[in-house]
């Protein structure tokens, strides 16, 4: 049983404050859990509770720590850690808010994700076994190696150009195809004479003119690395749009154009007609823009895969709300949008039902806690981005995966997409 919840208040990768929630068992079992926090946050994402006030710059957790160690812990004290519904069910009530912001959504997922570890190390078992017990499967990596939007100073308006092996003969020979393809970019980026520093996710931030030109270069360095653009390597991107999108105008404030919905989507036809390496595409409308986005499903949806991040933040009820309305055929899972293992699950579970794919995700600000690798190859999910192939809080993750996919000697599947 739960003996006692405690929380305290770490950094993630960009220097902000963030939590880290324990969880011990009365058999004396420890599950701890970092929390990641994303800069391109859709609007309805759960909350997360921060200090303000003047204290490191008004981020500071201590209000959920506290929470944490105050509320939660009473509240969980005695309860079985293998109910994971249930003790998420609690500190839902608990909240009793439908965005978690009375308790903090970034409290309630740290004690949530440490249940499931404190769980997993109680009947001695790796997280990916306690979470999906014998149908596992390794997911299909997408990696970001060009940062722009907001996740870098390079100016570019896309926030993310992914690179992924759609041809591999395991998961590690996909990291080493991508780390080969990441070297060659450095290379050729620096010979074009661009900066080759890293964004927040890992991928490089040149100052590119236009989207053309960071595919072009992703083009070259896949080829130069010896390996063909779209049947070994694909691209998929995540403009992450609602960033761009004005809410008054209705226009997307793109590439130093002002486009309508309608101009976008053609925008969108025609870059994968010239680059159809490109095999998926993220937000490509705004979490405002439903309508745009359920056009661009009724058009481009047959053709290649369209992610909902923003617009569905990973909530159940807003996601099967996009399910009605015909938007995206794929979504993007992000534990801390919604705030809890069980909720996440349950979006996981809706996309299947209804035919949509889904990729789980780190965020922008991360930890090194590599939950998610765990949690992807339990969930059978299919797909992850979880960075490029620098910055420990991103490669940590991948190299989770090599673990794992080494203690079940290559025996696991692995997801392909496009199939
Ligand atoms: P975020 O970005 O973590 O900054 O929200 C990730 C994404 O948009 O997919
Ligand atoms: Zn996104």
């Amino acid at each position: 049983i739960i003996e006692k919840v405690r929380a305290r208040e770490i950094f993630d990768s960009r220097g902000n404050p963030t939590i880290e929630a324990d969880v011990i068992l009365s058999d004396g079992s420890l599950g701890r859990a970092e929390v990641p926090s994303g800069a391109s946050t859709g609007e309805r994402e759960a909350v997360e509770l921060r200090d303000g006030g003047s204290r490191l710059q008004g981020k500071g957790v201590s209000k959920a720590v506290n929470n944490v160690n105050t509320k939660i812990n009473d509240a969980l004290h005695g309860q079985s850690p293998f109910e994971q519904n249930k003790v998420d069910q609690t500190m839902i009530d608990l909240d009793g808010t439908s965005n978690k912001e009375k308790l903090g959504a970034n409290a309630i997922l740290g004690v949530s994700m440490a249940t499931a570890r404190a769980a997993a190390a109680s009947q001695k078992v790796p997280l990916y076994r306690y979470l999906g017990g014998v149908d596992l499967e390794l997911p299909q990596p997408f990696f970001n190696v060009i940062n722009g939007g907001a996740h870098a100073d390079s100016g570019i308006d896309v926030q993310e150009f992914l690179l992924t092996p759609v041809k591999r003969d395991s998961f590690r020979d996909g990291v080493e195809k991508v780390a080969n393809i990441y070297h060659t970019l450095k290379t050729v980026l620096g010979k074009e004479g661009y900066e080759t520093a890293v964004g927040d996710e890992g991928g490089f931030a040149p100052k590119l003119a236009s989207t053309e030109a960071a595919i072009e270069m992703l083009y070259r360095a896949i080829k130069e690395s010896g390996y063909k653009p779209g049947s070994e390597i694909a691209i998929a991107l995540d403009p992450a749009s609602s960033e761009f999108y004005s809410d008054e105008s209705k226009k997307y404030s793109f590439e130093g154009k002002e486009l309508s919905s309608e101009e976008l989507l053609s925008y969108y036809q025609d870059l994968i007609k010239e680059y159809p390496a490109v095999i998926s595409i993220e937000d490509g409308f705004s979490e405002n823009d439903w309508d745009g986005f359920h056009k661009q499903t009724e058009t481009m949806g047959k053709e290649i895969q369209l992610v909902g991040d923003d617009i569905f933040v990973t909530n159940p009820t807003i996601f099967k709300e996009g399910i009605e309305k015909g938007v995206a055929n794929s979504i993007l899972i992000k534990l801390n949008q919604i705030g809890t293992v069980s909720e996440t699950i349950d979006t996981i579970k809706l996309a299947r039902e209804n035919g949509y794919t889904t990729m789980i995700s780190h965020r922008s600000g991360e930890t090194g806690d590599t939950f998610i690798a765990d949690f992807a190859v339990a969930m059978n999910a299919g797909q992850i981005k979880t960075g490029s192939m620098a910055r420990s809080e991103r490669v940590e993750k991948y190299n989770q995966f090599l673990r794992i996919e080494e203690e079940l000697e290559g025996k696991i599947p692995m997801a392909q997409f496009p199939k």
